[in-house]
Order: C-alpha cells, then sequence, then structure tokens
C-alpha cells in the first residue's frame, strides 16, 4: 500500500508491504540527478561500505536507486526520478499548485516531516551522514560526554532525520516517523481520535525544547511508533552551527512542558528487514 499525506507532492511517503513481523525495508531519500546519486555511491565506498543498484519500475515508485547500510546500519536508498503524482478526479484540488484536495478523515497531517532511528554510536553516525551524505547538523543532546541525540536536515526544517542512542547492535533500527499537522489544535484532535479509537498514546501531547515543536507519539497495530506534530524552528542561516543541549538544560530539550518522558520511549520499533547485507 502506498500512502501520502494530502500535501505530500511526491507519488508516496510510505509504503507498507505484508511480512510476518514489522521491519524497517528501507529510507529512501531523493537527490537532484543521477551525477549526484553516482557522487554519493563514490563517497559511501570511499567509507568503505559496500553499495548496489536497485532497477526503477512502479513497485519501487521511482528510478533506478542507490542502496547501502550506513555505518549504524540503516538501510539508505537515494534516488532521483520520481513518478509524479496523479491523483484521481475526485481528489484533485481547484489550486494549480497544491498536489491534491485537503482530507477531512482521521488526523489528516498535511506532509511526513521526518524519520528517527536507534544507533549505537550517534557521534559515528551523524559524522556519516554530515561528512559523507552532507546532511548538514543542526542540534544535539548531551548528557554530561555522551551524546544522546543529534537532529539534522538538508533544507530548513529542524530536522528531516534524526538519531537518538540505543543497544541495536550494528543493526540502526526505526525509531519513529514523523508526520506535520498544521496547528496545536490538529494535535489534539488527533488525540483524541485515537484514544476515541483505542490506540492510546505513548507520549505527549508536549513539546521539545530542542525545536520547539510540540509533539504526540503513539504505535501504530504493528508496533512502529508514529509522530504527529506541529510547529518548530526554521533554518534560513548559510552558515549555520551545530547547538548543544546539555548540561541542566539538556531534560528540557526532550520535553520542556516535563510531559515525562516513557522508558519505552528509548526503544527503536523495527530492526532492517534485510539484515543479511547489513554491516
Ligand atoms: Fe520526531
Amino acid at each position: 500500500v502506498y500512502l501520502r499525506a494530502w500535501q505530500d507532492f511526491d507519488h508516496h511517503t510510505l509504503i507498507l508491504t505484508e511480512a510476518p513481523e514489522p521491519g524497517l525495508a528501507h529510507i529512501g531519500w531523493r537527490v537532484a540527478t543521477r551525477e549526484d546519486a553516482l557522487d554519493l555511491e563514490r563517497k559511501v565506498e570511499d567509507a568503505g561500505l559496500a553499495t548496489r543498484w536497485i532497477e526503477g519500475s512502479e513497485i519501487t515508485g521511482h528510478g533506478d536507486a542507490l542502496r547501502f547500510f550506513t555505518p549504524g546500519g540503516l538501510p539508505f536508498e537515494v534516488y532521483w526520478e520520481v513518478s509524479p503524482v496523479d491523483p484521481p478526479e475526485e481528489m484533485r484540488s481547484l489550486m494549480p499548485s497544491h498536489p491534491s484536495r485537503r482530507t477531512h478523515y482521521g488526523a489528516a497531517p498535511r506532509r511526513v516531516d521526518h524519520v528517527t532511528f536507534a544507533v549505537d554510536d550517534v557521534v559515528l553516525e551523524q559524522r556519516f551522514l554530515t561528512d559523507v551524505c552532507g546532511i548538514r547538523h543542526n542540534y544535539y543532546s548531551q548528557t554530561g560526554d555522551e551524546r544522546w541525540g543529534s537532529w539534522m536536515s538538508c533544507n530548513n526544517l529542524s530536522h528531516e532525520i534524526a538519531l537518538i542512542r540505543g543497544a541495536t547492535n550494528g543493526h540502526g533500527m526505526l525509531h519513529h516517523v514523523a508526520y506535520y499537522a498544521d496547528s496545536v489544535e490538529d494535535v489534539l484532535r488527533c488525540a483524541d481520535l485515537l484514544v476515541d479509537h483505542g490506540y492510546g498514546l505513548e507520549w505527549g501531547p508536549g513539546k521539545h525544547g530542542t525545536s520547539g515543536a510540540t509533539f504526540l507519539y503513539f504505535r501504530e497495530p504493528s508496533g512502529n511508533r508514529v509522530e504527529v506534530w506541529t510547529g518548530g524552528l526554521l533554518i534560513f542561516a548559510p552558515d549555520w552551527k551545530a547547538i548543544e543541549w546539555g548540561g541542566d538544560v539538556q531534560p528540557l530539550g526532550n520535553s520542556y512542558w516535563s510531559t515525562p518522558m516513557p522508558d519505552s520511549f528509548v526503544e527503536g520499533t523495527s530492526l532492517p528487514r534485510d539484515l543479511a547485507v547489513a554491516p
């Protein structure tokens, strides 16, 4: 099943496939051109990691793609060609600049926002993502000398990808997928919908000090963690330097309103499905 939020401009932002247990097949990143993918292939191989190519098709929903596992074991895919969004007539927006109408059922988040992973060594993984993949390091959370988390993006979002420390034995785990809602009211409405329909909440509604966003975390039926959130800082400075959240202020980075973080939150929820080729 191919899913997209109503203002996602890509053909899909999430693919669900049937499997005996929850797992992460891959996380896909789009680059501008084939040359960018070839350039990344060289950099990843220079870093000592294996790469392979898969052929584009209707099943993948995009053109040819480079695949590799990051040092922390995250299954990455990089592609450049995508099919345009072509919604059925009843879903088309009157506004040519909108990929489809606003939906009016369920939580109806606007767009995909970010993905977060649990990895053994946040510093090692962040350096790979920044130095090899070119993803800007925006801020990090530190307990004493130990990096607890790092948040990164290629665009002006506070993060497109984040890492938090977890024991994964080299096989980085999916921690959560986040979708963006337009307002705090929409996040609260999502909380009501979940509880009304018997799903419960894992953490929140609350506020992260780091991004300043209002969050809500819950699990979908197979156990993966999903976040619906809104707000959050945007980055426009071309010379942005990563900001440290450490010392006394560190706990406020996770929970600015003292909404206690449950112990379960440090757990990743899905291992990469294809561990056979992972480092
Ligand atoms: Fe998040």
